[in-house]
């Protein structure tokens, strides 16, 4: 996810010419104008139908295509738009504890461009180096293990809530110095942001959206001040160091801890959800995979290929470009639908079919690509791996039970609440 989603929530803030141009059938607009928490499958594919990009009434590009979408992200002369529409309005709340208001997505690495970024990405990067996992491997192996009792219960039980969002509220927690104590909070807040991230359309989402902000900023902004005075062997105490060298400013620090915290959460519990959705529904790939729990890594892969928990990356091109035979002029956005590049039928064979044992599943873009490639990716996988091996060696039988609510977003996609029977 990036800033840039604002770019679009900008051009479409007028949600009266959006519902128009949806009704006379711009299938971009129908995709920026689905209900939140749909099934916008449908709606690529007619993305797909129409061209490897097709440009809507607005102007806005968007592309289901695999080889388009990889393009984009590659390319720099896309760039990350700076500025969204919720930051370009949105003031410190009175009732705030602290005189500044940033967004996770608005003011940190996510939203910048190079050089900025290359230096920006610098001083986390190594933070999510490949010792750094492996230095917390254990701690995931045993967070699961502990939170798998959870769920060992005779009636049905909500994965999510009990499961799957402890996992990475709890490791992010322990990543940043948090007190897992505060995880209710978390939970909230990733939700919440899954719901305004594609935009604040109309007063009470932006009411929303701002109390959000407000409440996320002033969290991580006493907890990063606390940091400096009592500095740990967490993330955010070397990030200070970072800030008193002149590294980064007060403001990207505090939106950077917004960024990981947000950006790593709700995403990962999304994999271990969409998983077992998929596989209480594939009955053949769960015998596959009880039988072999060492196919845990694979079935993340196309757990990540079959639903991106991130739906949609958004670039802006920062010069006239030539893509896929159109002619973009500067400052043209394109949507690069992930989920539905995964589905290409030119790069997946039989795409809709969840496959664990399909060879290129990790060539999914649910990552994005290029420059600003997901940094938690590897610490999301372990988690997704370790969290989807216990829970299927402990309860091989588990099962969905009813329908699944999905969040209310248009970008995140997931269950937010998930019933299974573990036996
Ligand atoms: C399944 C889990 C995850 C998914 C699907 C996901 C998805 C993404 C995507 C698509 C992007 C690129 C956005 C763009 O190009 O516009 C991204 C960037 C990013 N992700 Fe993730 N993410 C996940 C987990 C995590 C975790 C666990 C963390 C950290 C704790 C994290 C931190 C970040 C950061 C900091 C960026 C910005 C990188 C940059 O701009 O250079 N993500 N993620």
């Amino acid at each position: 996810m990036s800033g840039e989603l604002g770019t679009v929530a900008r051009l479409y803030r007028n949600s009266l010419r959006l519902r128009t141009s949806t009704a006379l059938g711009d299938p971009v607009a129908t995709v920026l104008n689905l209900r939140r928490g749909s099934d916008g499958h449908a709606a690529y594919e007619r993305i797909r139908a129409r061209g490897d990009l097709v440009r809507g009434r607005s102007g806005l590009c968007m592309s289901a295509s695999y080889p388009v979408c990889n393009e984009v992200l590659r390319d720099n002369r896309f760039r990350v738009a700076p500025t969204s529409a919720i930051r370009l309005k949105l003031r410190p709340r009175p009732d705030q504890r602290t005189d500044f208001l940033v967004h996770p997505l608005d003011d940190s690495l996510a939203s910048a461009n190079p050089p900025e970024h290359t230096r920006l990405r610098k001083l986390v990067a190594p933070l999510f180096g490949a010792a750094q996992m492996r230095a917390r491997r254990t701690f995931v192996e045993e967070l699961v293990e502990r939170q798998l009792d959870r769920l060992d219960r005779a009636e049905p039980v909500d994965l999510i809530d009990e499961f799957a969002l402890r996992i990475p509220s709890l490791v992010i927690a322990e990543l940043l110095g948090l007190p897992p104590e505060d995880h209710d909070r978390f939970a909230w807040w990733g939700l919440e942001f899954g719901a305004t991230v594609d935009g604040a359309r109309g007063a009470r989402e932006r009411h929303r959206t701002h109390v959000l902000l407000a409440e996320l900023t002033d969290y991580f902004a006493e907890v990063t001040s606390r940091r400096r005075k009592d500095p740990g062997d967490d993330l955010i105490s070397a990030l200070t160091t970072a800030v008193d060298e002149g590294a980064m400013t007060e403001a990207g620090l505090v939106s950077t801890c917004q960024a990981l915290l947000i950006g790593g959460f709700v995403t990962t519990a999304n994999i271990i959800g969409n998983a077992v959705i998929a596989l209480s529904a594939a009955l053949d790939q769960r015998e596959l995979f009880i039988a072999d729990l060492d196919l845990a890594g694979q079935v993340v892969e196309e757990a990540l290929r079959w639903e991106a928990p991130a739906q949609y990356s958004v670039r802006v091109a920062g010069e006239d470009v030539e893509l896929a035979g159109h002619r973009l002029s500067r400052g043209t956005p394109v949507v690069a639908l992930l989920a539905a590049a995964n589905r290409d039928p030119r790069v997946f064979a039989d795409p809709g079919r969840f496959d664990i044992e399909r060879p290129n599943s990790r060539d999914h873009l649910s990552f994005a690509a290029g420059v600003h490639y997901c940094l938690g990716a590897g610490l999301a996988r372990m988690e997704g791996e370790i969290a989807l091996r216990g829970l299927y060696r402990r309860y091989p039988r588990l099962h969905q039970v009813g329908r699944a609510d999905y969040c209310p977003s248009r970008v995140i996609r997931g269950p937010q609440r998930l019933m299974i029977r573990p036996r």
